[in-house]
């Protein structure tokens, strides 16, 4: 509840669990300091309640105690007094955040599902006569006494192919098409596995890893080579976003969600972040922001099919010039 000036009155102790603020620190003080839009949002909520009387399934982005910046929902009325004078405003307001990250998941699940139906499809048809222009420069290479300037051209076409390949693996790989051999195994075991492939690069980049391994055995039905791909690709990641040294961080710990179990692993890294508008992009395959030759932008997108495949989810979330945190559950076996 406000005044006629913005300031608040009343403050219902049960908002405390929601946005961290207590009553203390909320009376008396104007309502638009805890808008992230400050006085331009009181404004535009002021005018449209003025206009229309009441303000309903209104979202703004309020800053919580902390200074982390969250989407609410809020619907509000003006209080008026016994001649109609406006004397304030009486307002509740919800967090968004865990909606709006599942809006989010539906929206890219939905998007990648179609474009890996056509990319599937499309690296299906492109591979066999890649397989074909493979055999024939191998064929060629090997019939002939050629001039050197001439096999430097067909192993150029050689590399080119195989590049083409690769990626097309990768498109394979991400819908669907590719071969799963899901078995029983340890989460822990895998990402230890993941490790020691990539570990040794970390150091030499002046990157400290910390891992924080549940001490117990995380048993789940998965696919070990995809699995260790994926913790792979997410490191890769890390790593590259720190190209003057920092902190990678990787911990497991399992948890209980509607009565089944799930381990929950978060790897994080002090690199250089992403902006916000980026953020919804980076699932997308093709989508990267490396160097021609250094990136191709499918490993999240790879990363988001095997997470899928193991029933799981992916989340992230990153602050540019601090940092980035990979979130990824998945359902364990027992
Ligand atoms: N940990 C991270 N920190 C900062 N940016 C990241 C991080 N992980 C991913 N990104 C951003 O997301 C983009 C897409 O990542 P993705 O792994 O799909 O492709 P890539 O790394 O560019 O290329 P590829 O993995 O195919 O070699 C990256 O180009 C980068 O901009
Ligand atoms: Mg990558």
């Amino acid at each position: 509840m406000t005044d006629i000036h913005g300031i608040v009155t009343f403050y219902h102790p049960g908002l405390m669990t929601e946005t961290r603020y207590s009553p203390a620190e909320m009376l008396g003080q104007p309502l638009w300091k805890f808008y992230r839009e400050g006085k331009k949002e009181a404004k535009k909520i002021m005018s449209i309640l003025k206009k229309e009387g009441r303000l309903i399934n209104y979202e703004l982005e309020l800053v919580e105690k902390g200074g982390k910046v969250v989407p609410y929902l809020t619907s509000s009325i003006l209080l008026r007094d016994d001649r109609g004078e406006i004397v304030g405003t009486l307002g509740i307001a919800k967090d968004l955040t865990e909606k709006k990250a599942l809006e989010r998941q539906v929206f890219q699940s939905e998007k990648l599902a179609s474009i890996g139906m056509l990319a599937g499809g499309a690296a299906h048809e492109i591979f066999n006569p890649m397989q074909v222009i493979l055999g024939i420069s191998q064929l060629l290479m090997q019939k002939q006494k050629w001039d050197d300037s001439v096999i430097e051209k067909l192993k150029k076409i050689e590399d080119q192919v195989k590049r083409v390949t690769n990626i097309i693996n990768g498109l394979r790989q991400f819908s669907h098409s590719s071969l799963q051999e899901k078995t029983m195994l340890d989460l822990n075991a895998t990402l230890k596995e993941a490790l020691s492939l990539i570990e040794y690069d970390f150091p030499k980049e002046g990157i400290d890893l910390i891992v924080k391994l549940d001490p117990q055995p995380l048993i789940l039905y998965g696919d070990s080579a995809e699995l260790i791909q994926l913790f792979v690709n997410i490191l890769i990641n890390a790593r590259d976003a720190m190209p003057k040294g920092g902190r990678g961080t990787i911990t497991t710990a399992p948890y209980i969600n509607q009565e089944r179990n799930w381990v929950r692993i978060v790897i994080s890294d002090t690199g250089c972040g992403i902006p916000p508008e980026l953020l919804p992009k980076i699932f997308d395959p093709f989508f990267t922001t490396k160097a021609a030759g250094k990136g191709t932008g499918l490993g999240l997108t790879v990363c988001h099919g095997i997470v899928k495949r193991h029933d799981g989810l992916i989340s992230v979330e990153s602050q540019p010039r601090q940092g980035t945190t990979f979130t990824i559950d998945l359902p364990l076996a027992t």
